[in-house]
């Protein structure tokens, strides 16, 4: 290939490098993809949304890749539901489960609050989304169920289910445990989990130590997720 005279001088070559200078990439989207974009903007005006837009289209990807897999959908860790209505946005018609404390935390007794609850109340102390603003922003989208309260405990009620697709975002290390302990299992073949928080060094461990004798494909992306697909 012969560069163009003058290559060296575009403004794209300054732009990449302060860009990188600051650890990130410049990454122009191929044809289809930029459509994604006003999903994660729109979604952003309507609720703060903590995950990078590479982030939040990895989600997008990986929901498109499973949905065709026999199985329900399930993210673990809603806060104001701009992940979660992302998933919808691309799920069809794949039953969504959603687990969060949302409010019920703060609306109990403080000293209710003894082992798992205490844990997530103390490191999201009064920050959390609202179960009806979240119903209210997903209520769009068929087949959408949400379970408040604190999970390992609110899972019983899908112990029967197989799910083609889920996405960890609680944040705390025993929680992930949990929320891996509970999904691995009922992953289909070829079913995919991302990770949020696989920045965090504990959050890392976990992982780590869930998959040190599973021979699943565990998958480290640069933006702070980590993907893994279901060994069959
Ligand atoms: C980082 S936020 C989720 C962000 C969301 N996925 C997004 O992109 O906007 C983490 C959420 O996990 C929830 N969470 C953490 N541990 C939990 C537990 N054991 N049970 C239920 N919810 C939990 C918190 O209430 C909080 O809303």
């Amino acid at each position: 290939m012969t560069l163009r005279r003058g290559w060296r001088s575009l403004p794209g070559r300054t732009l990449r490098a302060l860009v990188a200078a600051r650890g990130a990439v410049m990454a122009p989207l191929g044809a289809g993809w930029e459509a994604e974009l006003p999903l994660i903007r729109s979604t952003r005006r309507l609720v703060p949304m903590l995950l990078s837009d590479a982030a939040a289209l990895q989600i997008l990807i990986a929901v498109r890749a499973a949905r065709h897999l026999d199985g329900a959908m399930a993210e673990a860790g809603v806060f104001q539901g701009g992940s979660a209505r992302l998933i919808c946005h691309a799920k069809g018609d794949a039953p969504l489960h959603l687990f969060d404390v949302f409010e019920t935390l703060q609306t109990s007794d403080a000293a209710e609050a003894s082992g798992d609850a205490a844990t997530v109340r103390d490191h999201f102390r009064s920050t959390h989304g609202r179960l009806s603003a979240v119903e209210a922003l997903l209520a769009p989208y068929p087949a959408v169920h949400i379970h408040a309260g604190v999970f390992p405990g609110t899972a019983d009620a899908v112990t029967d289910e197989r799910f083609a697709f889920v996405h960890l975002d609680l944040d705390l290390p025993g929680a992930t445990r949990d929320a891996l302990e509970f999904f691995h299992p009922r992953l289909v073949p070829g079913g995919i989990l991302i990770g949020d928080d696989y920045a965090d060094r504990e959050v890392r461990a976990v992982f780590g130590a869930f998959f040190a004798d599973r021979p699943d494909a565990v998958i480290e992306l640069p933006w702070g997720q980590v993907m893994v697909v279901r060994q069959a």
